[in-house]
């Protein structure tokens, strides 16, 4: 998150762990303040100790104006923010937060809606299934976990709010008992299609859903430049095509970070490859794609600036 963005004082009032590696955090304000309202899909930036900010989608009922909840998964695989966040944060203690933001929000005069969620990808699905269940609209989640440990919200799902509308898939980790989507998704139809999960699992549904009305589906992802980093990245220069400006784009750096880092912005909202927003013209060079928006058709003449790099030594954009 490179953008300087105001920051809010929240108190952590509960923390508790809820499924294997899946923590849930109740964040209620510091002040005697009422929280910023928010829609289902939003996220929040969070503060860790260590100086690290995660986003983390709220999955409460976005309704409630006295609290944030987060769910966070420790992963030690990570870059340390959930670790921190998970171990050295406790009841009481504060955090620093950025407001709201939604780049995965519900689509307003859709009537049905089909969810489908990975892991910790179900964080935003809750506030969204929460939000449908006050205002009447239809909608079915496939949730798909390693277990039942592996599940959080997994008594809630049970429960009677969400009775009939909740279908649980648990793989065991073998790749052979993966859900296969392809009889939700081999019909398009009216309704809306949100995603949140693994970028494999991302991968798989946009592939099954080729067919459908782009602006049918929705994918939210938390992969930013530095999650999307591989080993073989490599240094590459950015040209700036209207001022002639060069940058360079160092590995786990976004072209975008880099472009602001000289003080240069450009349009962006979840900078996870996602929502379409820093969409931008590639005027020469060639791109190494890490976004799940442009279509194949697309490809040679866009890039999305805020996850994909470049595979030529330098590349030319219209900005
Ligand atoms: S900011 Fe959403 S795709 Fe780049």
């Amino acid at each position: 998150m490179a953008n300087p963005q105001p920051t809010l004082p929240v108190r952590i009032a509960r923390a508790e762990q809820i499924a294997a590696d899946i923590h849930r955090f109740e964040l209620r304000p510091a002040l005697a303040a009422a929280l910023p309202a928010w829609t289902a899909g939003s996220h929040i930036g969070v503060w860790s100790p260590n100086g690290s900010v995660r986003k983390y989608s709220l999955c409460n009922d976005p309704a409630e104006t006295d609290r944030y909840v987060i769910a966070v998964k420790r992963d030690p695989a990570g870059r340390g923010g959930s670790v921190d966040l998970v171990d050295n944060t406790r009841p009481g203690g504060m955090v620093s937060i950025t407001p709201p933001h939604n780049a995965f929000d519900l689509a307003a005069k859709a009537q049905s809606f089909i969810f489908i969620a990975g892991g910790i990808g179900i964080t935003p699905i809750m506030s969204m299934m929460r939000a449908l269940n006050a205002d009447g609209r239809r909608y079915k989640l496939y949730y798909l976990t390693r277990s039942r440990e592996h599940t959080a919200f997994a008594d809630e799902l049970d429960g009677e709010d969400f009775r009939g509308k909740v279908m649980l898939h648990h793989d065991n980790g073998d790749p052979h008992m993966s859900c296969d989507l392809w009889p939700v998704l081999e019909k398009p139809s009216a309704s809306h299609v949100y995603c949140c999960g693994p970028r494999g699992m991302l991968e798989a549904v946009r592939d099954m859903t080729g067919h459908w009305s782009p602006g049918n589906i929705h994918f939210e992802s938390f992969i930013d430049a530095g999650h999307a980093a591989q080993p073989t990245d490599t240094p590459f220069t950015v040209k700036l095509a209207r001022s002639g400006i060069r940058i360079e784009v160092a590995p786990g750096e976004s072209i975008l970070d880099a472009m602001r880092a000289h003080g240069h912005d450009a349009p962006s909202s979840c900078e996870s490859g996602t929502c379409g927003t820093c969409r931008t013209t590639l005027l020469e060079g060639a791109a190494d794609h890490r976004d799940l928006v442009l279509m194949d058709d697309e490809k040679d003449t866009h890039i999305m600036i805020c996850v994909s790099r470049a595979r030529s030594a330098e590349i030319a954009i219209d900005r």
